[in-house]
């Protein structure tokens, strides 16, 4: 039977991920279909309902939802438990559904599609303490990046996520500004870069180590403000895009047991971004 897949949100509209999805079915010869729907917060525990009720095999869940969907699933992952979000749901084959949180290993995979896999004895400066931030930082210790330092505006939420890493350090922007040329990769995950809001940095690139790596969460504008600065700077550039195609790459292989292509979406997505 035609296998099916939805995206929930509200606002729905702008998501990539129906293309991104659609094109991999196609790609890959599978029976599948993958649809957009808008649902409201007040509407979330029914749709939820509705969508186990008509058979759906998954879903994935975006902004503002991510949370609130928790007490509606049968089952967490023990990674999207720590993250304390869930961005990818699973029917299992007894029909109880399973939370995931592929957007941090999303954000690895990205990474390490630019720089490799040996670079994990770096030392690691994330930007920003909100919740993209608190993914990265558990996957990025989950695959052996252990050298983290996290930084934000509000040093008490850096804090909050060290202590629940146990592990890593929280530094105000000031300190992490001035201790800038200790390290390899700097992660920008704050929303200080979106089209719509100032074209502001999230701290000074001033001391930015020569060669560093600079990745940014943000895929729209594809080149932020930060990677503009950093790439002035010399910095090996990675932008937010991966790690959106990655998320959906590892939400997909947990659908349907198979990984996408994502060299080909990338490219493909990167084009779309720039015309
Ligand atoms: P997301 O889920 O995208 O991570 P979020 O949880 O609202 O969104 O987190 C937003 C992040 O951007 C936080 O780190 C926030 O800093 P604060 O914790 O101090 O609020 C950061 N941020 C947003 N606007 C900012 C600004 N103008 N300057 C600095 N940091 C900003």
């Amino acid at each position: 039977m035609k296998k099916w897949f939805a995206v929930m949100g509200d606002p729905i509209a702008h998501s990539k991920s129906p293309q991104m999805h659609s094109a991999w079915f196609e790609e890959m010869n599978l029976d599948a279909a993958y649809i957009p729907i808008h649902v409201t917060s007040d509407k979330l525990e029914s749709a939820v309902a509705s969508l186990k009720t008509l058979g759906a095999s998954g879903w994935n869940i975006t902004i503002p939802h991510k949370q609130t969907i928790i007490p509606f699933l049968d089952e967490l992952d023990s990674l999207a438990e720590k993250m304390g979000a869930v961005n990818t749901v699973v029917t299992l084959p007894d029909g109880r559904l399973k939370g995931y949180n592929t957007d941090g290993a999303g954000f690895v995979h990205s990474l390490e599609d630019v720089i490799g896999k040996d670079k994990k004895e770096l030392e690691v400066l994330l930007i920003g303490a909100g919740g993209a931030a608190r993914g990265i930082a558990f996957a990025l210790q989950q695959y052996g990046y252990h050298k983290l330092t996290i930084t934000n505006r509000t040093v008490e939420k850096a804090e909050d996520i060290v202590r629940e890493l146990g592990e890593g350090q929280a530094v105000s922007i000031n300190e992490a500004e001035q201790s800038l040329e200790k390290f390899g990769i700097l992660i920008q995950s704050t929303s200080v870069g979106l089209a719509d809001s100032n074209y502001n940095l999230p701290l000074s690139l001033e001391k930015l180590q020569e060669g560093a790596i600079a990745a940014d969460i943000v895929y729209n504008p594809l080149m932020t403000p930060f990677l503009l600065e950093a790439e002035k700077k010399n910095a090996q550039i990675v932008n937010g895009l991966g790690m959106f195609v990655h998320q959906g790459a590892i939400a997909f292989n947990y659908w349907l047991g198979q990984y996408p292509n994502t060299n080909n979406m990338i490219k493909r997505l990167t084009a779309d971004l720039e015309k």
